[in-house]
């Protein structure tokens, strides 16, 4: 990862966490002057005493003479010593804690030459006759908002912002680390020229970075400022610093895509807006938001492209426990064409209107199958089920029976499934080599079975051959993965040794490998290992078909799939049939 974001995590966590946020959390703060008071939380007391300022981002008590950062009140408030604390708020705030907290300084001087450059592109972009500033008329942004976003004019100059700050004795290298300027041949340029300038602020208030619209017909339409320590895109959401105390009153946010969007939502009404930064929605920026809100409206735009972002975004903002709702806009490209054409109203009511998360996946799965087929839909109730695995209960019972209405699949049969899942699910979680949290491994349970054949196989190679084919029989994680290493050494024409298995297994499974080595014993029963493994094997089988087809009959229409009703019935008696016999 970046060295700079590894030394400005105190920094960043400070930029990040708003101590008013912070502390608004756990005590009731109410607005006085420009500052929010309180009853102080480390002492008793009836009138409050206790006065955090948004402005300096510390907190004081005059009562009992309590005082610090957020840093300091989590620590105190909690109880906590400094690296907790400061793994508290990174956590509430999605930034990665790396292991160094150094050099913090240098960032002030970088937050001073963006504020410089906003500053002079929105002297430029109110100067009369700016092209930028007829632009936005034309796009029918007014005065008073185009002021509280800070927009700016980057002129047509190859230098003039370059020579402005240098006026000020800002450093070179600085502007260029900040994406403000160029450098070629010994000389500087101006990134944003002839633009409309977007200035990204955090909720701090700090410009953070900039976005810029081409006024002519430059490529590309969008140009941002490079990321740098104090502007990470995927941690950061345009337009929050001045829409989350409209987010916070009504409860809820949208989101969209473009600046431009914002904007134009806002200046007609819907403040409670805000914009991922020309990417892929990220955890972070979900966390972000979740610091004002737990309902979002996902408003992109309505193509391909944007339709496949918002598939993506809704599950990041599900998996953030946020409500998630996404309106459907097929009339207009994006919610700015949108609301200029239909009004304000109009984009209520498409909020209103808009489909709840579960819903929408299910209507999308809908679409990918053929519901008029019995394979059709058995595929669509197991991509269904894996949507509802992700509901909490009671929505998910909801939707259960609301399936079971509208798709005539038995709620017994969706129910079935689930629990089919749940076990699968048991199965897979703890596999090696998944991302970030699943690497955390549960402990998988070798049966006596699956100890029996593995141990076969470590004692008498031929026994490899005659268990090869019967992969299905180990059930646990730890057995799977095993018989994995042992068979494809077998392939090589390897002999199975334990310390081979051991480096090729994680810790984990190699452990269990281990102690199958020195506990199992088969004592000449060998071949009456191999019959059990065997039969377990078509047991399992068995079993499984037999769910499948269960499923499939349940869900299968009588009068569209009676050939296919008598053949799986036929099936299923004949399994059943050998499942009391013990499998065979
Ligand atoms: N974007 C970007 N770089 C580009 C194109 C787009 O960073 N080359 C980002 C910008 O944040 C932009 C958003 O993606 O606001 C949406 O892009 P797009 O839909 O193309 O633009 P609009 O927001 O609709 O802008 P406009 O209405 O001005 O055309
Ligand atoms: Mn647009």
């Amino acid at each position: 990862m970046d060295g700079t974001i590894r030394e400005n995590t105190v920094d960043e966590i400070k930029s990040r966490c708003n101590i008013v946020d912070i502390i608004g959390g756990v005590v009731r703060l109410k607005k006085a002057g420009s500052n929010y008071k309180g009853l102080c939380p480390f002492h008793k007391e009836k009138t409050p005493s206790f006065v955090v300022s948004e402005e300096k981002q510390i907190y004081t008590c005059f009562g009992c003479g309590a005082t610090g950062d957020v840093i300091e009140f989590v620590q105190k408030y909690y109880n906590l010593d400094f690296p907790e604390a400061l793994q508290k708020l990174a956590d509430s705030c999605g930034v990665t804690i790396e292991s160094s907290y150094a050099g913090t300084k240098n960032k002030d001087e970088l937050y001073s030459i963006n504020k410089e450059a906003a500053t002079f592109f929105f002297r430029a972009f109110h100067k009369t006759g700016s092209p930028a500033y007829e632009y936005m008329k034309k796009r029918g942004i007014n005065d008073e908002v185009l002021k509280k976003f800070g927009i700016g004019y980057a002129d047509t100059e190859w230098d003039s912002l370059y020579k402005h700050l240098k006026e000020k004795d800002f450093p070179e290298e600085k502007l260029v680390d900040l994406g403000l300027i160029s450098s070629s041949k010994g000389k500087y340029f101006d990134k944003f020229r002839n633009r409309v300038i977007f200035p990204i602020i955090n909720t701090r208030g700090k410009v953070i970075g900039f976005g810029g619209r081409t006024i002519g017909e430059d490529m590309p339409k969008y140009l941002n400022s490079r990321e740098s320590s104090v502007f990470l895109k995927k941690n950061n959401l345009y337009g929050l610093s001045v829409t989350r105390s409209e987010m916070t009153k009504t409860g809820y946010a949208v989101l969209v895509e473009g600046y431009m969007d914002v904007i134009s939502l806002y200046q007609r009404g819907i403040c409670n807006v805000a914009a991922s930064l020309g990417t892929a929605l990220t955890e972070n920026q979900a966390k972000l938001l979740k610091r004002y809100v737990s309902n979002v409206v996902l408003a992109y735009d309505s193509d391909e492209a944007g339709r496949k972002a918002a598939f993506r975004g809704m599950d990041i903002l599900h998996r953030e426990e946020f409500k998630v709702k996404i309106p459907h806009m097929s009339e207009a490209k994006d919610p700015d064409d949108f609301i200029k054409a239909k009004g304000r109203s109009a984009f209520i009511k498409l909020m209103k209107e808009a489909l709840p998360y579960a819903d929408y996946k299910l209507t999308a799965i809908k679409k990918e199958v053929n519901m008029k087929t019995t394979e059709g839909r058995v595929d669509f109730l197991k991509k269904a089920v894996e949507v509802l695995k992700t509901l909490g209960p009671v929505e998910a019972d909801i939707y259960i029976k609301k399936l079971a209405a509208e798709t005539g699949i038995s709620e017994g049969a969706i129910r079935a499934e689930m629990d089919i899942g749940k076990e699968n699910k048991k199965e897979e979680k703890p596999r090696p080599g998944g991302d970030g949290e699943n690497k955390k491994k549960g402990k998988a349970t070798v049966s006596r079975l699956e100890k029996n054949a593995i141990k076969l196989m470590l004692a008498d190679e031929s026994y490899i051959n005659d268990l090869i084919d019967y992969k299905d029989m180990f059930q646990s994680v730890a057995g799977k993965n095993i018989f994995e290493a042992i068979s494809s050494l077998s392939k090589k024409d390897e002999r199975p040794d334990l310390e081979k298995l051991s480096g090729m297994l994680e810790p984990e499974d190699a452990d269990v490998l281990k102690d199958i080595q020195e506990t199992i014993i088969l004592a000449g029963k060998e071949e009456e290992v191999l019959k059990e493994c065997i039969r377990a094997y078509h047991e399992a089988a068995n079993k499984k078909r037999e769910k499948e087809l269960i499923m499939m009959i349940s869900m299968a229409n009588e009068e569209e799939n009676s050939e296919e009703i008598k053949k799986l019935t036929e099936e299923l008696m004949e399994i059943q049939k050998k499942n009391r016999n013990g499998g065979k």
